[in-house]
């Protein structure tokens, strides 16, 4: 068997305000965290805003230290690189930010996007090499050739989405985090992105971390369910598994209904979660309906560890273990 592509665990990562004195609380972002991907998977980091996807996505591609824990990714230890590897990194893993407008420059037309990200990697190729290597980017994320001569301000939000495809592939990397990659775009369009990373999914040379609120973008294209609270897994379920029933903590059940049954969704919806470390038993006690209302009780007391709820499949809930 092949080594896995991403290995994940104990990962912690706290944020501290700012000054000597500081002003607010500190945020534990990632607490706890572990996992691992099998290459070619095409996981789904899925949760609500602040549940620390961002900061996982980040750290996993050592664009954020972590505070402790082991983070290894495409064999390499993410922790511990020097400059050399951590060069070799950045053209094996590769990030799709979440707002790729902020993330191009404005004054490069995006032929000379691509190009710069073309360059960058394969510092040998030339002239013509490079331009070869633009058409078949713009080609993989279908991006139309007319494009290639507009600057960013002048494309379209999916347009945009696809220059930041375009450009992660340059490297040709074994890794990418696509941060909310559909998320302000219409149905159709948000479609047309999804058609496309199933596509350069298709040959499983690319194990993907696609990040999203919203469980109905994931429903599709996942092979893997990782559902993050307040900093913490959850549940880590195959993909078939989770949206056929078989997802077993009260929160991703929550999530399912809120994305699948809009009747519930008002009913479900509570906004953003607010962080604090002072949390004592279970982080997700205060809206859970089946956790024991006992202040002794293992759910008030003990924060549940991810343990075994089916064939690669981990749940972090005192009752809904296996038994
Ligand atoms: N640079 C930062 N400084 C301070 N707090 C941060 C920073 N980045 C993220 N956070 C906090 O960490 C938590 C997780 O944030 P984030 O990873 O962006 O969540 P998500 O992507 O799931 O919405 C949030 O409470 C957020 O406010
Ligand atoms: S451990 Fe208790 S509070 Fe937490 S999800 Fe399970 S039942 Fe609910
Ligand atoms: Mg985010």
């Amino acid at each position: 068997m092949n080594a896995p592509a991403v290995e994940v665990a104990g990962l912690r990562k706290e944020f501290r305000p700012a000054g000597l004195w500081g002003g607010g609380n500190r945020v534990l972002a990632l607490d706890d965290v572990g996992f691992r991907l099998e290459q070619g998977e095409f996981a789904a980091l899925v949760g609500e805003s602040g549940s620390g996807k961002t900061t996982l996505g980040r750290v996993l591609l050592g664009l954020l230290p972590s505070d402790a824990g082991f983070v290894r990714v495409v064999g390499q230890d993410v922790g511990r690189m020097g400059r050399r590897e951590r060069k070799m990194f950045r053209r094996r893993a590769q990030m799709v930010f979440q707002s790729p407008y902020a993330s191009l420059n404005p004054a490069l037309r995006v032929r000379s996007t691509l190009a710069e990200a073309v360059r960058v990697h394969q510092e040998d190729l030339d002239r013509p090499g490079v331009a070869a290597e633009v058409e078949r980017l713009a080609e993989l994320v279908r991006l139309p050739r007319g494009r290639l001569d507009e600057f960013p301000t002048s494309l379209s939000g999916g347009e945009r989405r696809r220059v930041g495809f375009g450009r992660a592939m340059a490297t040709r990397p074994e890794f990418v985090v696509t941060d909310e990659p559909v998320a302000g775009l219409d149905p159709p369009i948000q479609g047309q992105l999804l058609d496309l990373l199933q596509r350069i999914h298709q040959r499983r040379e690319i194990t993907f971390l696609l990040i999203s609120h919203d469980l109905r973008v994931v429903r599709t294209l996942a092979t893997r369910v990782v559902v993050l609270f307040r900093g913490r897994v959850l549940e880590n379920a195959p993909a078939r598994a989770f949206f056929t029933g078989e997802a077993r903590h009260p929160y991703s059940q929550d999530l399912l209904l809120s994305a699948f049954d809009a009747a519930t969704c008002m009913r479900n919806h509570r906004g953003v979660v607010r962080q604090s470390l002072a949390v004592g038993g279970c982080p997700y006690r205060p809206r859970c309906p089946i956790a024991d209302v006992d202040e002794d009780a293992p759910c008030a007391t003990i924060p549940p560890l991810l343990k075994a709820a089916g064939a690669e499949h981990w749940v972090a809930c005192h009752k809904r273990e296996r038994l």
